[in-house]
This record gives C-alpha cells, structure tokens and sequence, in this order.
C-alpha cells in the first residue's frame, strides 16, 4: 500500500474532523450519547480541529495519513502533557476500511519518533474506552502496558453526551523507543 504520512496543517480540519467523528460513530456508541453521535459530533470536531491546527499548542504534532488522494488516517500527540507519563496521545484513527493494514503502527511509529525528536526522555501514553477491546489489542500487541482504570471525561465537558460514568483505561510506554 503506498499509504503517505505527513504533518498536518490548517487545511485539514475538515477533512480530519470527518474522520474523527466518523470513528467515533463506529466505536464509541455505547459510551457516547446517541443523540451526541447521530448529530453533533461533526460540527463539534470541527470546530476542535479548525482550532488545533490553525493555533497548535508548543507540544503539538498531529500526522495524517493519506492514500489514493483521501485522507485515511490521523494522530495526535501533546507533548508534555503529563510531568509522570509524558506525552499524552490524544487521538489515533484509520480509516474503517483500512484497519488491519498497518496504518495505525506507521502513525504510532511516527508519533514516536515526534516525541523523542521533542523530548527524548518523555513517555508516552493515551487513554482507551474500556469498551473498545480491539484498540486495547492493538496498543498491547504495540508494546504498550495497562496501568491504570478511570471514569472517561465527557466530550466538550457535557455530562449528557456521555451514556452513565464509562470507564477507560490509560495504556503507556515509558519508553517511545520501542514503537520506532
Ligand atoms: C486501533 C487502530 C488505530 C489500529 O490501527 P490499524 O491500522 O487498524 O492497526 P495495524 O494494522 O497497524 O495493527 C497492527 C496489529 O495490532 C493488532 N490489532 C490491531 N487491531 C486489532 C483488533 N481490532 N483486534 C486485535 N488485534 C488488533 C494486531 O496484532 C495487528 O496485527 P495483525 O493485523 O497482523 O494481527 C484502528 O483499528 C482504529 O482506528 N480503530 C478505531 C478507532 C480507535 O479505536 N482508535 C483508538 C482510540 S483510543
């Protein structure tokens, strides 16, 4: 597959905020509203990417994964996030077509490899619905280590756009080196 990574720009927001919340109708239903999924969360990862990549934060890096001409894929790390953990992966996503082809391993390795060009002693680390256990796969078969339980926090800071208190847990690689 001649899949082409690169950083993203301003240009994206759109594009990657489809996918975003594409992937987010797919896999968060359950812990995410219905009524959150069914309607909002386009207009509301827009407004979340045209911010991010217009002004990214210092420690920001997100890479975006392009194949045939679509944008297929997408990253984001901050880094610094965390003085214990590191650098904080806030989002990963493929292309539901194209899961299983190694795209999320070459972000994972990019995202990396951005970290340790930044800050060569962070970890790094994300976290994971509880319920999304081909994820939590994909981060263990990655070298990635389960350390920790908690409630997820509701998106946009809305208790009602979660379903009840899911949980989530928080997967870390104290060495990045491992994923490059
Ligand atoms: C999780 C995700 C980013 C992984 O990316 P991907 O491109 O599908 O993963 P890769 O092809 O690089 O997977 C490499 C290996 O990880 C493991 N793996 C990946 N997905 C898996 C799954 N659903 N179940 C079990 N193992 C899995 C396997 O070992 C796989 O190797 P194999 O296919 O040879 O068995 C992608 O599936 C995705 O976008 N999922 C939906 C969104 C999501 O859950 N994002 C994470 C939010 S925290």
């Amino acid at each position: 597959m001649n899949v082409r990574f690169r950083m993203a720009g301003p240009d994206d927001a759109v594009a990657v905020a489809g996918l975003h919340a594409d992937s987010w109708q797919r896999h968060y239903r359950g812990a995410y509203a219905d009524a959150f999924l069914d309607g909002e969360p386009d207009g509301f990862l827009t407004g979340r990417w045209t911010e991010r990549l217009a002004n990214p934060s210092p420690g920001a890096r997100t890479i975006v994964a392009e194949y045939g001409g679509e944008l297929v894929g997408l990253s984001h790390v901050e880094i610094g996030a965390d003085a214990t953990w590191g650098a904080l992966l806030d989002n990963l996503h493929v292309q539901s077509g194209l899961k299983r082809q190694g795209v999320g391993t070459q972000l994972l390795a990019l995202t990396a490899q951005a970290v340790q060009d930044a800050a060569p002693a962070s970890g790094l680390y994300l976290w994971v619905l509880e319920q999304n256990v081909g994820a939590q796969k994909f981060y263990s078969a990655r070298g990635g280590e389960n350390v920790e339980r908690s409630t997820v926090p509701p998106p946009g800071g809305e208790p009602a756009r979660l379903i009840g208190t899911p949980a989530c847990y928080r997967f870390s690689w104290p060495d990045p080196s491992v994923l490059t």
